[in-house]
């Protein structure tokens, strides 16, 4: 029976990854939960899967859940989310949080030394070089959930030791693709959050959108495989069915394919080495007929040279390059922006900034305040 924690067990991966659990009562339990204000859906889960601790992100909310559940350990804040990926009995964390909230309970957790399974990507792209640091020195296990760096961890198996000419990150190119520059300018939120091919939280939704999740990504690859920027290209894939490739230096290129479904990498991180069987359906090749490819286009989706560029400039970069889209996201969300101002104000802020390299965690988590903050001003 494998102790699993969940971070963000409220959101589209938390609950997934919960339905896998609830699935197989036989081969996992859960130890921890964490949400941030859906604390009635927490509820629901505690009272099905019965964890020995629960954190929330409000105070007033961990005093509610305390009473309903007097025996339960509840904790609040970002704190308790420390706490919780420190202490929480588990073999394997999972952190399907969203946002660099998971960056300090991700670092906790391994420094603690938990085993991890990581979703949240903007761990990577602000602290990747700590993170990895800690995994090293702990010798953490630490698993991809993100669908297209399991495919890459999974094309990887049996060949870490040779030498790789290229990875092929895959991406369905979102709603808007093969839109213009001025077609962009007057998309809607609406429009913005139908994912031709996944469903998924919000803010992942737009960046796929923005095509920023690829930027993220690449970064996040970079971290996880120990692969220079130029060894890493993105291909347009609109079935999403391949979910990315590797090439070898003989030009054999290994892929991992399937449908579009994170029940298959959020299981596999769960049972690595093994695989666990599902419901879901196969490949259909004939069904499908035909598998595309194409290249981004830069010149209308800026977001991903932008992320390309702050993974080669380094230092304090990718920690502004994603403070500025999570908030720029949720003002888009909001409707207080425009889609196109995300990409156009990312680039001026980046544009404006003076780096700082050779960051601490608490360097990095105050530059991500500082960012907030000046967002705030202008608010
Ligand atoms: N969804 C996917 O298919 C997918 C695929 C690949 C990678 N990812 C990555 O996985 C991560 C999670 O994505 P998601 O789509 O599952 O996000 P989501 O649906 O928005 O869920 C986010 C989780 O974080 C919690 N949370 C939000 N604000 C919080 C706060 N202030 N304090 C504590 N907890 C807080 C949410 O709790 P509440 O419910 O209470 O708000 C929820 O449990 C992201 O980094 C995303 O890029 C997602």
């Amino acid at each position: 029976m494998k102790k699993i924690g969940i971070l963000g067990s409220t959101g589209s991966i938390g609950t997934q990854a919960l339905e896998i659990i609830r699935k197989n009562p036989t081969r996992f339990s859960v130890t921890a939960l964490t949400c941030g204000r859906n604390f009635e859906r927490l509820a629901e889960q505690i009272v099905f899967f019965n964890p020995q601790v629960v954190c929330v992100e409000l105070e007033e909310d961990a005093l509610t859940l305390q009473k309903k559940f007097p025996r339960l350990e509840v904790l609040w804040g970002e704190k308790g989310l420390i706490e919780v990926a420190e202490k929480a009995d588990c073999d394997l964390l999972l952190n399907a949080l969203v946002g660099m909230r998971g960056l300090a309970p991700t670092y906790a957790g391994i420094r603690a030394g938990k085993n991890i399974a990581l979703a949240n990507k903007e761990t990577l792209v602000a602290g990747g070089e700590i993170v990895m640091e800690a995994v090293k020195e702990k010798g953490a296990t630490f698993l991809p959930v993100d669908s297209e760096h399991s495919a890459i961890f999974q094309a990887l198996e049996g060949n870490r030791d040779q030498e790789i000419r290229k990875i092929l990150l895959t991406a369905s190119g979102g709603p808007f693709r093969g839109y213009s520059y001025d077609q962009l300018k007057q998309v809607t939120v609406e429009q913005a959050l139908k994912h031709p091919n996944w469903s998924m939280g919000s803010k992942i939704t737009i960046d796929s959108a923005t095509m920023m999740n690829k930027g993220l990504e690449v970064i996040e690859a970079h971290w996880l495989f120990s692969a220079e920027a130029e060894k890493i290209q993105v291909v347009v894939h609109k079935e999403s069915i391949i979910h990315s490739m590797v090439e070898y230096m003989d030009h054999s290129i290994l892929a991992q394919l399937g449908q579009p479904d994170m029940e298959i990498p959020i299981s596999y991180a769960f049972t690595y080495p093994d695989r666990l069987k599902n419901d879901l359906c196969g490949v259909n090749f004939f069904a499908l007929g035909t598998l595309s490819f194409e290249p981004v286009d830069t010149s209308v989706f800026r977001c991903l040279d932008m992320a390309y560029l702050a993974l080669k400039y380094g230092g304090s970069y990718p920690v502004v390059l994603n403070a500025a889209n999570e908030i720029l996201v949720q003002q888009f969300l909001e409707k207080k922006i425009s889609f196109i101002e995300i990409q156009n104000t990312i680039e001026r802020i980046l544009d404006d900034h003076e780096p700082v390299y050779n960051l601490e965690l608490l360097e990095i988590l105050e530059i991500d305040k500082e960012i907030r903050e000046r967002f705030e001003k202008w608010d």
